[in-house]
């Protein structure tokens, strides 16, 4: 783990999302722990992206998903597979970009002011182990190099921890 000095990266996603991935190594260096790791990853997606009003992680327990480590509002604490946009990501183990989140049917309002929202599932060896969840208050806050960006902090996530 390394001491944070950051300040915000100004500039294209390309840049943001590679210093993202450079601090999420230097805090995920020497450290397993599936919840401190997280709680770290979602301080970083908050204060590095610019317009959210949510970021944080779902584990899958028990077969439905179970609120982890999030910066923001209180959210709910309990999502069945299948359901909202992060249990759908669970079923098709795939990420979901939802433009403006009143015309995705099913969508779990956790925060009145979410408008868009990217939920990218966490796989190891074929299994979802939970989800990254991120809100915006911005119709199209997201875009498929939000999508890629947030893939690759996955990926390093589970890489990261001892599940
Ligand atoms: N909107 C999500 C629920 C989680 S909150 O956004 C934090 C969904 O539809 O799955």
């Amino acid at each position: 783990m390394t001491a944070f000095h950051g300040s915000r990266v100004q500039g294209p996603k390309s840049e943001v999302y590679a210093e993202l991935v450079r601090q999420a190594k230097g805090q995920f260096d020497g450290e397993r722990d599936v919840i401190a790791n997280a709680a770290n990853l979602s301080a970083l997606l908050a204060f590095h992206l610019e317009g959210l009003n949510w970021a944080g992680l779902y584990f899958l327990k028990g077969g439905e998903l179970v609120l982890g480590p999030f910066q923001g509002k209180p959210a709910c604490v309990r999502i069945a597979v299948g359901k909202g946009v992060c249990g759908t990501a669970v079923a098709t183990k795939a990420s979901v970009l939802v433009p403006d989140v009143h015309a995705f049917p099913g969508h779990i309002a956790c925060d009145e002011a979410s408008r868009s929202e990217l939920v990218v599932p966490l796989v190891r060896h074929g299994q979802v182990l939970g989800v990254i969840d991120l809100d915006s208050p911005r119709v199209e806050r997201f875009d498929v190099d939000d999508q890629r960006g947030v893939e690759a902090l996955a990926a390093l996530y589970v890489e990261a921890c001892a599940w």
